[in-house]
């Protein structure tokens, strides 16, 4: 018969009916999260799984279900799977990158344009009837054109954030892992490799967009934001962890920097609600990557990757290539 899999969250059903064609598909349209026993229980009898962030594939659930053979998440951020469990057990590992540059780039600015000019800020202040007059210094925020954008991971997401910044006359200064090529640096708005302590110092605007692994654990700490300049703004599209949320809490309602735009949370959904009591914080619930084009490219990209894994064709977004024992 078909190979079996399991979709671990809703998705779209048209989604749900192409991976059908190729396999005996037990699906979740209600959306319940499962519990890491329910998890295990379920992927017993199934070779693939097809899964989003809520699910963790650690070392012991992978362990735990010796007939998988491809673990396909939808995103491009893969921190809840235990790579090198999967890698050591032979299962090829895939994620969705590229299709959501643009879109995630786009919310970037979303988040830093609302944050930096205070707009629901604003706007809660205009909805709770508190609007009697205008007033030459009511929401004073910080200006985009002319400052200086600091970007911290200049990957394919960071790069295309910096594109954006050329029609706002900005000076673009990056950090990464490694200094890029002159060829991409040129592209990004000719964005200056720089320390990560030069940038906190330097930076207008700081906007994080890199992966979350242990390494990138609270890359922003209590030290990394005394470094930063009093007026400036803070932007996380990337992961929950990559900032200490409880240092920002205090950061923020001390007002050492001037505000923070979060996408992202440490334990979320269940940020600190520390956040909640602050003003100077844009908060939005992990949708960096949610237009309706985008979220459909990666499923279907989630969907390629397990259809191809399954049949022995290398998937197109393999991550751990070690694992991978097909023809090509
Ligand atoms: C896990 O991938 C997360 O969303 O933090
Ligand atoms: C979204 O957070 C993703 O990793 O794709």
């Amino acid at each position: 018969g078909k190979p079996k899999i399991l979709v671990t969250r809703a998705v779209f059903p048209d989604v749900i009916e192409r991976l059908s064609r190729e396999f005996d598909v037990e699906s979740n349209q209600d959306d319940r999260i499962f519990t890491r026993e329910e998890l295990i229980a379920r992927l017993q009898d199934k070779q693939g799984v097809f899964l989003n962030s809520s699910e963790r594939m650690s070392a012991e659930v992978i362990a735990a279900c010796p007939g998988l053979r491809a673990i396909c998440n939808m995103a491009v951020g893969y921190n809840n799977i235990d790579v090198d469990a999967a890698t050591r057990a032979g299962i090829p590992v895939t994620n969705t990158p590229d299709v959501l540059n643009e879109t995630t780039a786009d919310f970037a600015w979303a988040l830093l344009m609302a944050t930096a000019r205070r707009v629901t800020e604003s706007e809660h202040w205009l909805r709770a009837g508190q609007w009697k007059k205008w007033t030459y210094n009511g929401f004073l925020g910080a200006d985009l054109h002319g400052s200086t954008l600091g970007i911290i991971g200049m990957g394919r997401i960071g790069q295309a954030v910096a594109r954006r910044s050329l029609g706002f006359d900005m000076k673009v200064i990056y950090h990464n892992r490694s200094r890029c090529s002159p060829d991409i640096e040129a592209r990004a708005n000719n964005a200056q490799y720089v320390s990560k302590e030069e940038l906190l110092r330097n930076a207008d605007h700081v906007m994080l967009v890199l992966p979350y692994s242990p390494q990138t654990h609270h890359t922003i700490g209590a030290g990394e934001l005394a470094l930063m300049k009093p007026t400036a703004t803070l932007v996380n599209v990337a992961r929950g962890g990559i900032v200490d949320d409880k240092a920002l809490i205090e950061t923020l309602r001390a007002q050492r920097i001037a505000a923070a735009g979060l996408d992202v949370f440490e334990n979320e959904p269940a940020f600190d609600p520390g956040f909640l009591e602050l003003k100077n914080v844009v908060l939005t619930p992990h949708i960096a990557s949610a237009s309706e084009p985008t979220r459909r490219a990666m499923a279907e990209c989630a969907a390629a990757n397990l259809v191809a894994a399954l049949s022995g064709k290398r998937p197109p977004n393999l991550l751990n290539p070690q694992a991978w024992k097909g023809a090509d």
